[in-house]
């Protein structure tokens, strides 16, 4: 088995990490968002798996990139032309919303404002994964190449 192929399957099931988390993130601040409630320990854990997902699917990514530009493997030759820029654009602008979302859990200016803006940062991420997402790959890869 090639190390493309490990790499691939990898970022595709880390992706599933990622919707999954990022459901489960955005549930959980929305409810924190009802006039006068708090943000709950548990919101918080949610959005940092979250982004600690994000900040693996792209390590994954970066690492599939050098690899498949060292080995002349053409990225995304299956999809459109601008596919594989969109993507690396989109992924990478997934982790600083992400990223964002995690620090507003934390560090928001008040209790009602922090639990808004981390559903917010959560929801624009989680949407933008979802058209980031190469649909017309495999929906799981199982190290296999085909
Ligand atoms: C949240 C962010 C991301 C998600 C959800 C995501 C998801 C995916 C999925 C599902 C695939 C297809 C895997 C397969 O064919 O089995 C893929 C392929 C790929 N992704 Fe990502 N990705 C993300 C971010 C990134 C980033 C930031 C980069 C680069 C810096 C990247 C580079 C690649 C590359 C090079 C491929 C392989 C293309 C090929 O082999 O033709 N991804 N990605």
């Amino acid at each position: 088995m090639s190390l493309y192929v490990i790499l691939l399957s990898l970022h595709n099931i880390v992706r599933w990490a990622v919707l999954i988390l990022g459901v489960l993130a955005l549930i959980q601040t929305l409810q924190g968002s009802g006039a006068g409630r708090t943000i709950t320990a548990g919101a918080r854990r949610a959005v940092s798996s979250f982004m600690g997902s994000v900040h693996l699917q792209v390590l994954l990514g970066l690492l599939l990139f050098a690899y498949t530009g060292m080995q002349k493997i053409p990225a995304f030759a299956d999809g459109r032309a601008s596919f594989k820029w969109e993507h690396v654009g989109l992924g990478l602008l997934v982790a600083v919303f992400a990223t964002l979302a995690n620090g507003a859990a934390r560090r928001g200016m008040t209790e009602a404002g922090r639990v808004r803006s981390a559903a917010i940062w959560t929801g624009l991420a989680l949407l933008l994964s979802l058209l980031a997402m190469p649909w017309f790959r495999p929906l799981l890869r199982l190290f296999t190449a085909g």
